[in-house]
């Protein structure tokens, strides 16, 4: 079962920065989990929400920065908002990636770094945006792709992997059961959970047989 960090290990350091993932990695994480936007000078950058607001000591929409006023803020215990290229450099040989595309336009940019660094088995990249994972597989089919759904019936989900040739389904803990794993697993598909943090959920997701948890604290996995 793959131990997956959770915007790094963002229970005990400041999410999506170099010093969360840089603790995830030394919990002995298999993989990191992030989320990718675009800003307006062009640069992939790692942050989970729309506007800076709630992670950082600045205002307004990450698509609004340019990365020389990006970089001015503090996104935590002095950590800097990273490029994707900061996060692949730190982590890459050491752990895997699921890089999460949050904004709307970041797959073509994503898909260029992911072939200079032709890093294909070392990353999964995921999103509830289907669009950009389409883009993806149309472009580029050899990224491996997961699908992100917080939908309750297994059926829509299961029709979008294939249609999208996702091998991975990425869920919410709150709709897990044995048969929801059983289900996703007869289809051929491996199931990984978001975000299961306390050690009871983490026993039971054991217990049915997933195949990778997200957690904020990955040490107890
Ligand atoms: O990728 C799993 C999980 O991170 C999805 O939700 O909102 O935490 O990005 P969110
Ligand atoms: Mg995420």
């Amino acid at each position: 079962m793959l131990k997956i960090g959770h915007r790094g290990a963002c229970g005990y350091e400041p999410e999506n920065t170099l010093k969360s993932f840089q603790k995830a990695l030394s919990l002995g994480v298999d993989m990191i989990e992030f989320d990718v936007h675009k800003i307006k000078s062009g640069e992939l950058v790692i942050i989970h929400d729309d506007y800076v607001d709630r992670t950082t000591n600045g205002r307004g929409l990450v698509a609004d920065y340019d990365l020389e006023s990006l970089r001015k803020l503090d996104a935590g215990r002095g950590e800097k908002i990273p490029t994707l290229d900061e996060a692949l450099d730190l982590i890459i040989g050491k752990g895997r990636v699921n890089t999460e595309i949050k904004g709307v336009d970041v797959a073509e940019d994503l898909i260029k770094i992911i072939k200079q660094r032709n890093i294909f088995d070392q990353l999964i990249v995921s999103s509830f945006n289907y669009g950009q994972l389409l883009i993806i597989k149309n472009l580029e089919p050899r990224i491996p792709l997961a699908i992100l759904s917080e939908e309750f019936r297994l059926a829509p989900c299961l029709e979008l992997c294939q249609q999208l040739g996702a091998k991975d389904l990425n869920v919410n803990l709150a709709y897990v059961d044995k048969e929801y794993v059983d289900t996703i697993h007869r289809a051929g598909l491996r199931i990984n959970v978001y975000t299961v943090n306390d050690p009871v959920d983490i026993l039971r997701m054991k217990e049915y047989g997933v195949d990778g948890i997200f957690s904020n604290y990955p040490d107890r996995l």
